[in-house]
């Protein structure tokens, strides 16, 4: 283990005063911390019930005096892990302590409009409301939580508010594995110490900061056998980096994506995760001398006149090697997931961007986001493809409210290309002056958001709402 330590290549930071100077970096290198648990309060089975306060943290992330001011869910960075199971009925008793409107959307999951935490319905400072929906076979996948308000989602979401949600299903072929939790966000810090405010580059380019935590730490250390296999979970809550994760000296499945598992785990090299985007892998660990052990973030050009952009890979958590352990076996098909087939519907999306106007930036379909206009109406249970275009010089990861979509063909370089596989998504980035087409079923009726994930564009209007009937 010591050698693997040493290959992160930092160290502690020197005991610091509590305030003056310049600020020392955060402490690394520690264990993985679990998501805490959200506990479940209901006595009958196939229900949920639990609360959930947003209020302001005091958290002393170097250890001394210093404080540094968060929002949280219930106390804690990242908010508390939901663990659910399909067929869960869920009441969420939700108390805003903030000094601003907030909602919780339930990213990706299938839940009713009016309890998705809409923009349109605020739950104003000091107030409460009752979160209920029930979870549908079949929906067992890697989600989260989110403020979802009128302007200030981005604010609010890099502050601290998210939280992850797994539901379970009974014939998960992959519950033997142990599992890992990684709830990446970003953490961009001011000369005091403090969660800065956005820049005018962060409106335009979206947000990055010093930090890039996972499970609110740097750099932590993930324990992981020679020959041993485990199902890592991961979220990308950070406002706008678009994560290329690798780990160079392991053998990584991909079998699992937004909404649940893949038919048939996929070989990567990397994985490309979007904000708001999640995925589930198969790490088996392949300790090799010479090559690095650690998880590590590649560069990413996330568009053709980006500045903030990471130069050189960067470790963002090392393995820890924890002696050897037998390989588990893994089933070949790990789901049927059938193809949607021939659209009822079509539609194009335009993502664009107006540098020239500072009030309307950002816009979808020429447009920016108005909560009074209505974008559209569909049907329920109508197969709709939607070609998303991005013309625009920097990526847009685009997202649908209240379904998971496939994705059947992307654009590189201009030509167009089948998806290789089948997967369930809510996320897909749209890269730079590239189309994306995707399938999509609604089954539930009423309003549903579409945004780019990046949250400062989000804010900034690049957003739009189709209200979808029912037949
Ligand atoms: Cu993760 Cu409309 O959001
Ligand atoms: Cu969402
Ligand atoms: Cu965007």
């Amino acid at each position: 283990a010591g050698s693997d330590h040493a290959a992160m290549g930092h160290s502690m930071p020197p005991p610091a005063a509590p305030q003056g100077g310049p600020l020392p970096p955060l402490p690394a290198g520690e264990h993985l911390p679990p998501l805490p648990l959200l506990s479940n309060q209901a006595q009958a089975s196939g229900r949920f019930s639990a609360s959930l306060e947003a209020a302001p943290l005091q958290a002393a992330l170097w250890g001394d005096g210093r404080q540094t001011t968060f929002w949280a869910y219930n106390g804690s960075l990242p908010g508390p892990l939901i663990e659910l199971w399909e067929g869960d009925q869920l009441e969420i008793a939700f108390r805003n302590g903030l000094a601003q409107p907030t909602t919780i959307h339930w990213h990706g999951m299938p839940v009713p409009p009016e309890q998705d935490g809409n923009p349109h319905e605020p739950v104003l400072p000091g107030a409460q409301r009752q979160y209920r929906f029930s979870l549908p076979a079949g929906c067992a996948g890697t989600y989260w939580y989110h403020p979802h308000p009128h302007g200030h989602t981005a604010e609010q979401a890099f502050r601290g508010l998210a939280g992850a949600v797994i539901v379970r299903s009974k014939n998960d072929p992959l519950r033997h594995l142990p599992e890992q939790h990684l709830l990446f966000s970003d953490l961009k810090l001011d000369d005091d110490g403090q969660v800065a405010a956005n820049s005018m580059a962060d409106l335009h380019d979206g947000r990055e900061g010093q930090y890039l935590l996972i499970n609110g730490a740097w750099q932590p250390m993930i324990p992981l056998a020679q020959g041993e296999r485990q199902r890592w979970r991961l979220w990308n809550a950070s406002s706008s980096r678009i994560l290329k994760l690798a780990l160079p000296a392991h053998e990584v499945l991909l079998v699992g994506s937004d909404g649940g598992l893949l038919a048939e785990g996929q070989a990567i090299d990397s994985l490309l995760l979007p904000p708001g985007g999640r995925a589930e892998l198969v790490v088996t660990g392949r300790f090799r001398d010479g090559v690095p052990a650690g998880l590590i973030s590649q560069p990413y050009r996330r568009g053709k006149m980006m500045h903030a952009e990471q130069q050189q890979d960067e470790v963002v958590a090392g393995i820890m090697r924890h002696g050897m352990k037998p390989t588990q076996a893994l089933p070949v098909s790990l789901r049927s997931i059938a193809p949607l087939g021939a659209p009822g519907f079509r539609r194009r999306i335009v993502l664009s961007e107006n540098m020239a106007d500072p009030k309307a930036m950002f816009l979808i379909n020429g447009r920016s986001y108005d909560m009074d206009r209505i974008d559209g109406s569909g049907k329920v249970g109508r197969i709709e493809e939607w070609e998303v275009q991005g013309n625009a010089h920097m990526d847009h990861p685009f997202h649908l409210h209240g379904t998971q979509f496939q994705v059947v063909a992307r654009t590189v370089d201009g030509m167009w290309e089948d998806e290789p596989f089948l997967a369930w998504r809510d996320v897909v980035n749209v890269a730079a002056n590239e189309s994306v087409r995707l399938r999509f079923v609604q089954s539930l009726p009423g309003l549903r958001m579409f945004h780019c994930h990046i949250l400062e564009h989000e804010d900034q209007g690049m957003m739009a709402q189709i209200d979808f009937l029912a037949e």
